[in-house]
């Protein structure tokens, strides 16, 4: 690790030129990554982060007068002469997408250089690393007056210098003098509260930063216009430099990600199929076959799960793909959707299918919206983002998780004009819950989901065989952390730790009642729907106390092993409700058959889980596209294979008896059982 303005020269292979050095040519680049060096830092810290970055992105390398090969120059005086030298440097350099990137202290040069360059051109996103937002007062000693035993002692405290380099004395004597004269320009910055950029900001924090917090890093969104957003990196101040295995692939796909941005909103999902031929997918595969190509990805959507382990550490597969104790809710909502028969019918002209469906007065081009999974980050670093912007192409709605790893702020931007529900687990400290939802109903989400079934987490042996939550490596908690009331309640300048200790302290809340969701119902207008029924009581309870539909569910098998299965249980809660009250589905959905069979069986809607998720690990937003086009493909020709021509051609009549009990017996017989009867006539409402 070569952090220190002494180390050495620059890379053999790259070029040096004044401001900036280029420690790997890319010529090949589609974008450039400009670096801007911590406080006594020097252009090389990046070039172990320029090595880790592929083909498509140069990283620029700030050198700052007063070191290495600019020792002779003096030290500059104040930030803003180095923004200015930079920016003068780069003119001749705008024929790439620029992203800058500043560490520490050259947070602050990085964005000066940003609030410069954005009179004449723009910057696509501004990258801080370690670093407090600018008006934000950093609390740093004057460190002239601090003798250098107790500066190198901070040194060591920080990382970053290797030990022997901090043994000897020509090198400490060079940093310190680098580091005082830095400090002096930093403490003379000053930036105004409101002063703004237009790029996007990202905040790099590492969990154990010693310096920073998740809470000041909230205040970076008053200093752009173009939305903020969180990246934990794991370790400590110096991650982004040291741990470019890690940074650099985050980096990678967010530039990315910018790049492939159209300039405005996505453009309108297209309309329903019924204008489309339903088989595009296959045609395309099949063609593609002709020229020897064959999909990336399976396209069969059970055997997602196999690929993607393949690619997650096993933590994050643990956590995705695990269930709860035996896992036999886990299987038995699989085995139920396999023992169910689809009985088609045959020449009834099904060129078109019209697949769409409206719930809450919103037309959706399918039954199918992605179910609110987790800290999506586990699978893919751009997480809910890119499964965002698939959801949004493709029309189908995203229920975002309120334990999202990326702010519901973020994915709102990312799904454009496209609708978009909330998951809501509501927080025992009410004034969180309440603000959750104001910033939901503010951001253009268009449904809440209140989630009742995991007041606590349930036993889950693969999550616990590896000691791992996500949560509680500050992944998941996006929508807390810069959250005005759960800020709150926490002490000015809490660590990573203290912050995902409230978390863990108010996220969810084991006493709630019937009562909680009348208050919840007072609270928003927005339509509500409460997730995780599957007693037909509860289902009737839910209405009474304003729910405006139920979601039947096991979350997925990971909380009450040993559960009815979510196919099960639906008869009985739709024979309870009626045939008015929107009832969608989840848990054990994989195939387009599946979400014919759940739709038979009484659902209007399901919810799609794990394999999406799977296919953002194997491929990002591109995985989940591949992932939607595989259902509703599958879907679109199930349907037309059943022999409808719309959804309200699906009834229970598609389903074979079983055992000589017709569907809508079965629906009271699973009533019965679970100890409450809907009407005959209820049963069946379509
Ligand atoms: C889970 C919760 C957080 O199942 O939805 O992990």
């Amino acid at each position: 690790m070569t952090n220190t303005a002494t180390a050495g020269p620059a890379s053999p292979a790259g070029r040096t030129t004044g401001w900036i050095r280029t420690p790997h040519p890319r010529p090949h680049a589609r974008a450039r990554l400009l670096c801007f060096p911590h406080a006594g830092g020097a252009a090389n810290a990046f070039t172990a982060l320029s090595a880790a970055l592929p083909e498509d992105i140069e990283l620029l390398a700030v050198q700052y007068p007063g070191r290495q090969d600019r020792r002779a120059e003096p030290c500059a005086a104040d930030l803003r002469e180095l923004a200015e030298g930079v920016a003068t440097a780069l003119a001749s350099r705008s024929d790439l997408p620029l992203f800058l990137l500043g560490h520490s202290m050259g947070a602050l040069v990085a964005f000066e250089t940003a609030r410069l360059m954005e009179e004449h051109g723009s910057v696509a996103r501004l990258f801080v690393s370690a670093a407090r937002p600018p008006a934000q007062d950093w609390e740093e000693p004057d460190l002239t007056l601090v003798g250098d035993e107790e500066l190198v002692a901070g040194l060591r405290r920080l990382g970053g210098i290797p030990e022997p380099l901090l043994r000897d004395p020509e090198i400490v004597a060079e940093v310190l003098r680098l580091l005082r004269a830095d400090h002096r320009a930093l403490l003379r910055h000053h930036c105004a509260e409101g002063t703004a950029v237009a790029a996007p900001v990202t905040v790099l924090l590492a969990a154990a930063d010693p310096k920073n917090s998740l809470e000041q890093m909230a205040d970076w969104a008053r200093h752009t216009t173009g939305g903020q957003d969180l990246v934990t990196l794991s370790g400590g101040h110096f991650s982004l430099v040291e741990r470019p295995g890690e940074s650099g692939p985050i980096l990678t796909h967010r530039v990315r990600e910018d790049l492939a941005r159209p300039a405005r909103a996505p453009a309108p999902a297209p309309e329903p199929t019924e204008e489309q031929p339903l088989a595009d997918l296959v045609r395309e595969i099949l063609l593609d076959g002709l020229e020897a190509r064959t999909p990336k990805l399976p396209t069969d959507l059970t055997a997602l799960e196999a690929a993607a382990r393949e690619v997650m550490s096993p933590e994050a597969y643990a956590y995705v793909a695990g269930t709860a104790g035996s896992g036999a809710t886990g299987r038995a909502g699989r085995e139920a959707f396999d023992r169910l028969r689809l009985v088609p019918r045959m020449l009834r002209g099904t060129r078109r299918t019209d697949t769409s469906v409206t719930l809450f007065g919103q037309r959706l081009p399918v039954p199918v919206l992605l179910a609110p999974l987790a800290a999506q980050q586990v699978a893919h670093p751009e997480g809910e983002s890119a499964t965002a912007r698939a959801a949004a192409a493709a029309g189908v709605p995203l229920v975002l998780s309120t334990f999202a790893s990326r702010t519901l702020e973020e994915v709102a931007e990312r799904a454009g004009d496209q609708p978009r529900w909330f998951q809501l687990y509501l927080p025992s400290d009410r004034a969180v819950g309440e603000s959750l939802v104001r910033r939901a109903e503010a951001s253009g989400y268009s449904a809440i989901v209140v989630t009742v079934d995991a007041t606590h987490l349930g036993f889950r042996p693969a999550e616990l065989d590896h000691g791992y939550s996500p949560f509680l490596r500050g992944t998941g908690i996006a929508n807390f952390t810069g959250d005005p009331a759960f800020r709150a309640g926490l002490p000015a300048g809490a660590d990573a730790t203290a912050t995902v200790l409230r978390w863990a302290q108010i996220s969810t809340d084991p006493t709630l009642t019937w009562a909680d969701l009348a208050w919840l119902r007072r609270l928003t207008r927005l339509p509500l729907l409460v997730k995780g029924i599957l007693h037909p009581d509860d289902a009737r309870l839910a209405v009474e106390h304003g729910a405006d539909g139920v979601v039947v569910s096991t979350h997925g098998g990971r909380q009450l092993d040993g559960s009815v299965s979510a196919p099960d249980a639906l008869p009985g809660v739709r024979a309870a409700v009626g045939p008015d009250v929107p009832v969608l589905l989840d848990s054990g959905i994989r195939t387009g058959s599946d979400v014919v069979k759940a739709l038979a069986l009484g659902a209007d809607a399901v919810l799609y889980g794990r394999p999406y998720v799977y296919g953002l690990a194997l491929d990002g937003r591109r995985g989940v596209e591949h992932v939607l086009r595989c259902l509703l493909t599958d879907l679109g020709l199930a349907l037309a294979l059943t022999g409808c021509a719309s959804l309200a051609d699906v009834g229970p009549g598609l389903l074979l008896p079983r055992e000589h009990v017709s569907t809508y017996a079965l629906a009271r017989t699973t009533s019965d059982t679970l100890g409450s009867l809907g009407t005959p006539e209820n049963g069946d409402r379509r």
